[in-house]
């Protein structure tokens, strides 16, 4: 298996979020004729364009037959880790506890069936706007995952915020969803069931993003296991280290 990082076809944006490692396919059949990267890159372009166009149509199922058909590639692994729970967006198979650490699931699961569109609402309100990464194409496919399905290059909360002109924390706190946390000393309240010393909310450490440990597509990870063994991982979530074996995770660890 190659590893190999796309090329991003505008500038690269800074993100918190881990970089997904590209993970390609070598059965998938090459087509000698464009240098590879070259490849992705112009695949970056489409996908964005067309992501937008999907989303832009309205809800995820009621996409026209024209979109549908053309989205359906690079969003399959996505609409798994919604609709099924089934897989994350690299292919792992997950169960059901599992699964509901994956914010696209459990929102759509257990939080009245949220759409794709509530979460990647900047999409609609900004599709003409220049601010907006989370739409300007700069999408590249990132790799095939275990399912031989291509998924597309990391974003974090901290894109789609911005892509709205908020704040990481606000995207879910103050989005008229999380009202009854709407900070982090709330949060800090809310988890304490998970003990007081290792409180995943606490600030001992001082704020850390939202993103860095709850994930849209694939399972959670407790990034405070990454330095503290005995740091609480609620059923179905990752330590760092089961996220960088399943590949959620891709930084080197410390
Ligand atoms: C509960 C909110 C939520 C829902 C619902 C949701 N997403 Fe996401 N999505 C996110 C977040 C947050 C990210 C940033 C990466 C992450 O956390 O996994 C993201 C990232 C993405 C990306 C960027 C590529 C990547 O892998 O990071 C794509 C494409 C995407 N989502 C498509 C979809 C589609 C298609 C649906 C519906 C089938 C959907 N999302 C539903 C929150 C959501
Ligand atoms: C260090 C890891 C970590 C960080 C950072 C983190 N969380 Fe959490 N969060 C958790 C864990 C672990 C749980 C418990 C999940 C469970 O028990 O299933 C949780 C639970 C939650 C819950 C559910 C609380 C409840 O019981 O209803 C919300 C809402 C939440 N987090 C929001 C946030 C927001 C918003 C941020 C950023 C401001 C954030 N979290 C940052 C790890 C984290
Ligand atoms: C990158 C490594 C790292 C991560 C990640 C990390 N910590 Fe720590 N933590 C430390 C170090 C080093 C110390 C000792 C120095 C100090 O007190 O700051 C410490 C100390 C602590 C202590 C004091 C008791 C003790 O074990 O020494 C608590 C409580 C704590 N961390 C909680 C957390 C929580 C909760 C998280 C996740 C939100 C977290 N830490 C994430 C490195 C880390």
């Amino acid at each position: 298996m190659t590893e190999e990082k796309t090329e991003s076809v505008v500038p690269e944006q800074e993100s918190d979020a881990p970089e997904t490692d590209a993970k390609l396919d070598d059965t998938k059949p090459k087509k000698a004729k464009m240098p590879k990267k070259k490849k992705y890159a112009v695949a970056g372009v489409i996908v964005g364009v067309v992501f937008l166009a999907c989303l832009g149509f309205g809800a995820w199922h009621e996409t026209p037959g024209f979109c549908g058909a053309i989205c359906h590639t690079p969003m399959d692994p996505y609409l798994a880790t919604y609709e099924t729970g089934t897989h994350d967006k690299l292919g792992n198979e997950l169960d059901q506890t599992e699964a509901s650490s994956m914010l696209s699931y459990k929102h759509k699961t257990y939080m009245g069936g949220m759409r794709c569109m509530d979460c990647h609402k900047p999409v609609i309100g900004q599709q003409l706007s220049e601010g907006a990464n989370w739409v300007s194409g700069n999408y590249s496919i990132a790799g095939t995952n275990a399912q031989g399905q291509p998924y597309l290059e990391s974003r974090s909360l901290a894109d789609l915020s911005e892509g709205i002109g908020v704040e990481e924390d606000e995207f879910c706190l103050n989005s008229g969803c999380h009202v009854a946390t709407p900070d982090r000393e709330a949060l800090f309240e809310k988890t304490k069931y998970l003990g007081s010393e290792y409180n995943p909310h606490s600030q001992r450490h001082g704020d850390i993003d939202c993103s860095q440990c709850h994930k849209a597509h694939t399972q959670s990870v407790n990034y405070c296991t990454e330095c503290h063994a005995t740091a609480p991982v609620p059923d179905g979530w990752l330590t760092m280290d089961e996220a960088r074996e399943k590949g959620v995770v891709t930084t080197p660890s410390k």
